[in-house]
């Protein structure tokens, strides 16, 4: 039966008691981690939000109704106890902040109890995810989640102080919305008032947040929900929160500087983490050319080297072949692998392959300087020392090269050099680098689509230098964008934006739209550009993914409250699901063929 709480109050959270308080009377209140019998002495976990807290309950202070109380205490049952600070009577428990103390219970209430759950609730749970997914509010109680919760909270609130700080305005923009279509694919809400009419929920406040910069809110920022019809993966989700921010009077120095700071705020004082400024820069074709990726892990290094002038008219006609074809060939320094067994070099193979890679070639210097090699046979003995000089290869080293239209060499060797990192144990969770990549091309070509797409949306400025090129060679121009990457994540990315009118026609031209089709879509910012328009820019991180790096989490779905799963659903309240016939009938909606059950 569950008791009242009247005339009881919470005087401490858990681990708000220490020594200081021993011979004081508290209050605490929470669940029971765990509940034990010593001969006639009851130990409790209670547990709370911040933490445990031992409780002793002995019958000569508790009474014997007390007692008899105490002794039907079951995990997870939710008490109220009032009792004495005393220090621990048994050994101190150095794994807890309250390991020196124990409250000596004087009386107890039993405010709710509780079946068994399904899952024991702990620290780094073992259990499946999806069952504590439908379970949701019981995996919420870990202390690791409740730790995440924490710390996303103390993340946004200091954003918000900062961010006001320097003058930006928290400004909510709509969530029914004009579907644009550019980028991921919209949810779309039917309108009853008009039927075949829909809304789109934002995929970002982009358009809302130039248009008040038009109209003159000078810096603006909100913590955005934004939704994107995109297929799922560790770091994305269909609805997520951006910390998103746009900026007038301001060019790329502006915006990066701001965030600089913000950053430097954040990890120093959510992680006591000293963000040294200013961060380092690098262009995006640099990147690629280093790193084979747009969003560098520059924990490591295993840096890529273009080895094409080299092997361009050698007798390994996959390497001439490549070159010849306009492709490149390039190579990483897995240093010290040399005795990889070939197994796991076979892995690496198929890992490769996996991204589009035809093959792998590898060439492994045994400690004596002899080499095993998949190619070498195809090459004079002066060509393969060229080669691993140019690799600065080093006896036991291994070093793996691929050939192939540029893009797919960057995109084998990228993740070949994630994936040895991974393997080889060389990412530190600890350690966190940050790294600016600019001068993103404006454009990337789509094959699906027959047609070039803005790279990053199509309101970004395209390089001053660059515009000459708009209309000749669009693959050419780069862009005045930025990305913000930590650790190969990117945790967020902006641009200076468009603000003359001409500039946003030729973009939309170069993007395939009719003048028509251009003002049927985007002709609210095209007209408000016609009555003074500030130049802009602006910048939004994925809020998610920068806490699930600060909590050293490996998904994001660990620091969202209610995330959903990889389908798009949620375990807990089966959204989406089908709904009534009258409701479709109001927005005169049919369904075809048969709902999903
Ligand atoms: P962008 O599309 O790069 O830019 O998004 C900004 C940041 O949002 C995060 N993000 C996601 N996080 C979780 N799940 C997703 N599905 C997801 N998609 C994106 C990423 C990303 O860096 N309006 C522009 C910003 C601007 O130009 O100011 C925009 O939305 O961390
Ligand atoms: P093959 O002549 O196809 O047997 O390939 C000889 C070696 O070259 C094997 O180790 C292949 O994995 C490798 N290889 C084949 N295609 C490529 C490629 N595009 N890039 C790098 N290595 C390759």
């Amino acid at each position: 039966m569950a008791e009242s709480m009247k005339g009881m109050h919470r005087t401490h959270r858990c681990t708000e008691l220490s020594t200081a308080d021993i011979g004081q009377t508290a209050t605490v209140m929470g669940w029971v981690q765990k509940s034990r019998n010593k001969g006639g002495i009851i130990f409790v976990d209670l547990r709370d939000r911040s933490g445990i807290l031992q409780i002793i309950f002995e019958q000569e202070d508790i009474g014997q109704e007390g007692f008899e109380k105490a002794y039907k205490l079951r995990s997870e049952f939710v008490i109220a106890v009032t009792g004495r600070v005393e220090a621990r009577s048994g050994a101190v428990n150095e794994n807890l902040l309250t390991g020196e103390i124990e409250l000596r219970a004087k009386e107890l209430r039993i405010l709710s109890e509780a079946e068994t759950p399904p899952f024991p609730i702990e620290e780094g749970s073992k259990t499946k995810e999806e069952l504590r997914l439908k379970y949701r509010y019981l995996d919420l109680r870990r202390p690791d989640l409740q730790r995440n919760l924490m710390l996303r909270s103390r993340v946004a609130t200091l954003t918000r102080q900062f961010l006001s700080d320097e003058g930006f305005l928290e400004i909510e923009t709509p969530m029914l919305c004009k579907s644009t279509p550019e980028g991921a694919r919209d949810y779309l809400v039917p309108s009853r008032v008009h039927p075949g009419n829909f809304y789109a929920l934002p995929q970002s406040p982009q358009l809302f947040k130039q248009l008040l910069m038009c109209s003159g809110c000078d810096r603006y920022f909100q913590l955005a929900r934004c939704f994107r019809d995109e297929d799922l993966r560790a770091d994305r989700q269909p609805e997520f929160t951006q910390i998103d921010m746009e900026l007038s009077f301001v060019d790329v120095d502006d915006v990066i500087d701001v965030n600089e700071r913000l950053l430097a705020k954040l990890f120093g004082e959510v992680l006591g983490i000293n963000v040294s400024l200013p961060i380092q820069r690098m262009t995006w074709q640099e990147a690629m050319d280093r790193f084979g990726s747009d969003k560098p892990d520059t924990r490591f290094g295993m840096e890529l080297k273009n080895v094409t002038e080299l092997v361009k008219n050698c007798g390994f006609s996959v390497f001439a072949g490549a070159a010849a074809a306009g492709g490149t060939v390039r190579g990483i320094n897995a240093s010290g692998q040399g005795e990889m067994p070939r197994k796991k070099i076979d892995a690496l193979v198929e890992f490769a392959k996996g991204f589009g890679a035809k093959g792998l070639a590898y060439l492994a210097i045994a400690q004596d300087n002899t080499v095993k090699s998949s190619f070498t046979k195809f090459l004079s003995d002066d060509e393969v020392k060229a080669l691993i000089a140019a690799m600065d290869g080093k006896p036991g080293d291994l070093l793996l090269f691929a050939a192939d239209k540029n893009k797919i060499v960057y995109d084998v060797l990228g993740n070949l050099r994630l994936e040895l990192a991974k393997n080889l144990g060389l990412l530190d969770k600890g350690q966190y680098n940050f790294l600016w990549v600019t001068e993103f091309p404006l454009f990337e070509y789509s094959e699906e689509e027959e047609r070039f797409v803005a790279m990053h949306h199509p309101f970004t400025m395209p390089m001053e230098e660059d515009l000459p090129m708009l209309k000749s060679d669009p693959a050419k121009v780069r862009a005045k964008a930025y990305d913000i990457v930590l650790n190969g994540t990117e945790i967020g990315g902006g641009s200076v934006r468009i603000f003359q009118n001409h500039v946003q026609e030729q973009m939309f031209e170069a993007l395939g739209f009719t003048r028509e089709e251009a003002y049927e879509r985007f002709g609210f910012l095209l007209n408000a550009f016609k009555y003074g328009v500030p130049p802009h820019a602006g910048l939004a991180y994925g809020l998610d993914r920068l806490v699930m790096l600060m909590a050293k989490e490996d998904s994001i779905r660990d620091v969202i409250a209610f995330p959903k799963v990889k389908d798009a659903s949620c375990l807990m309240t089966g959204a989406p699901n089908v709904v009534d016939k009258k409701q479709l009938e109001e927005l005169e909606i049919a369904i075809l063929g048969e709902p999903q059950e």
